[in-house]
C-alpha cells in the first residue's frame, strides 16, 4: 500500500476517452479502481469492490445511468451511493452501503485521480509548451514508476540502447552538465548537448541536439530538444502511473512545433524508441528504485542521483527501496 506522501499528488490513470462509457478496471498505488461515465458523460472513479460481498464492480454493467454490480445487481450512482438493491426494491440503502468515490479530472489528454481527496500537489502546468500535442500509450511496463522515469532522465544509455538513433556507439561519452533545481526542489538540466544520428522522426541525418530536462513530479518528467541548426522544437513528457510497487503504466506526450509531419510518423518513431528501452528497463533488478545506495554511480549519473535525492526528500516509498 502507498503511504500518505504519494497520495498528496494527482496521478494519471487512463487516456481521456479510454474505456468508453465503461466500466473499466484501473489500478493506482496498489488500489483497484473502476472507471465509468455518469449520466452526463462525466468520468467517475470508484473503488472496484462492491460493499455487499466484495465482487469486482468492473465486471458489472451500466444500467439507468448507474453502475450495476455483476453479483446481486446493486446499483451505484456517480457519487458512489447505493441507489438500488434489487432483492428488496422498497428498501432505502444506508450511507454505509456506498462505494468510495475519488476525485477525477481531465488534463493533458489523460484522466487524473486524487486518491486522498485532498491532494496538495496540482497536475503539472504545461501551458508553455507548443499546442500540437500527441499522446502515445498506454505502455504497461513490468517495473516501478521511478525506474521508468529515471530511464527517461538517463543520457548515458543512448549510445547502447538507441544506437544509430539517439546515440552513436563511437561517441558514448557524456559531456559535463550541471543539475540545478526549481524553487520547489525539482531537478533540472538547462542544457545538455548530444550528438544524435537520428534525433527525431524527421531528422535528415546526424546533428548536435540541445536538451533541457525537468522533473515535473515524483513520477513525471519533461525533456525539450532541438537540433542546434534549427528545425522543430519537441517536448516530450513521461507520465507514469504507479500501479504496483513493481509495475507501472506509461504514456508519452509529445508537444511539437512541427505542424506538418503526420501523427502516425511521429507515433511510429516514439513507439520504436520505447521498444528499445522496455526490455532493458524490465530486466533491471530490483524493480524498485534504490534510494539509499546499493547501485554504483558515476559522474554521468548526476541527474539520476538528483532525482533519487528528490524522491527521498519527498518521502516517496512506493516503487523505491
Ligand atoms: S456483491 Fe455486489 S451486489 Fe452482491
Ligand atoms: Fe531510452
Amino acid at each position: 500500500m502507498s503511504s500518505s506522501q504519494e497520495q498528496a499528488w494527482w496521478w494519471p490513470v487512463a487516456l481521456e476517452g479510454e474505456g468508453g462509457s465503461g466500466p473499466l478496471a484501473l489500478h493506482l498505488l496498489g488500489r483497484s479502481l473502476v472507471l465509468w461515465r455518469g449520466p452526463g458523460g462525466e468520468p467517475v472513479l470508484l473503488a472496484d469492490r462492491c460493499p455487499h460481498r466484495g465482487a469486482r464492480l468492473s465486471l458489472g454493467r451500466l444500467a439507468q445511468g448507474r453502475l450495476q454490480c455483476p453479483y446481486h445487481g446493486w446499483q451505484f450512482d456517480a457519487s458512489g451511493a447505493c441507489a438500488l438493491v434489487p432483492a428488496t426494491p422498497g428498501f432505502t440503502p444506508p450511507a454505509s452501503s456506498a462505494v468510495e468515490c475519488f476525485p477525477v479530472r481531465q488534463a493533458h489528454g489523460l484522466l487524473w485521480c486524487d486518491l486522498s481527496g485532498q491532494a496538495s500537489h496540482a497536475v503539472p502546468d504545461l501551458s508553455h509548451l507548443p499546442p500540437r500535442r500527441l499522446v502515445y500509450g498506454p505502455f504497461d511496463v513490468a517495473t516501478s514508476a521511478p525506474r521508468a522515469v529515471e530511464n527517461f532522465l538517463d543520457t548515458s544509455h543512448f549510445a547502447f540502447v538507441h544506437e544509430g538513433w539517439l546515440g552513436d556507439a563511437a561517441h558514448p561519452e557524456v559531456p559535463p552538465y550541471d543539475v540545478t533545481h526549481t524553487a520547489d526542489g525539482r531537478p533540472v538540466i538547462e542544457h545538455y548537448r548530444a550528438w544524435q544520428p537520428r534525433a527525431s522522426a524527421t531528422a535528415a541525418g546526424g546533428a548536435w541536439v540541445d536538451y533541457r530536462y525537468e522533473v515535473l513530479n515524483p513520477f513525471a518528467a519533461l525533456l525539450t530538444k532541438r537540433e542546434e541548426t534549427g528545425g522543430p522544437q519537441d517536448s516530450y513528457v513521461i507520465w507514469a502511473c504507479p500501479v504496483t510497487p513493481e509495475s507501472c503504466r506509461l504514456w508519452f506526450a509529445q508537444y511539437t512545433t512541427d505542424t506538418e509531419t503526420p501523427e502516425q510518423t511521429l507515433r511510429d518513431f516514439q513507439v520504436a524508441i520505447f521498444a528499445q528501452d522496455q526490455p532493458v528497463l524490465e530486466s533491471q533488478q530490483p524493480k524498485a528504485l534504490p534510494l539509499s545506495g546499493g547501485e554504483a554511480m558515476g559522474a554521468a549519473d548526476r541527474l539520476s542521483a538528483a532525482y533519487r535525492r528528490y524522491l527521498r526528500a519527498n518521502g516517496i516509498g512506493f516503487g523505491t527501496c
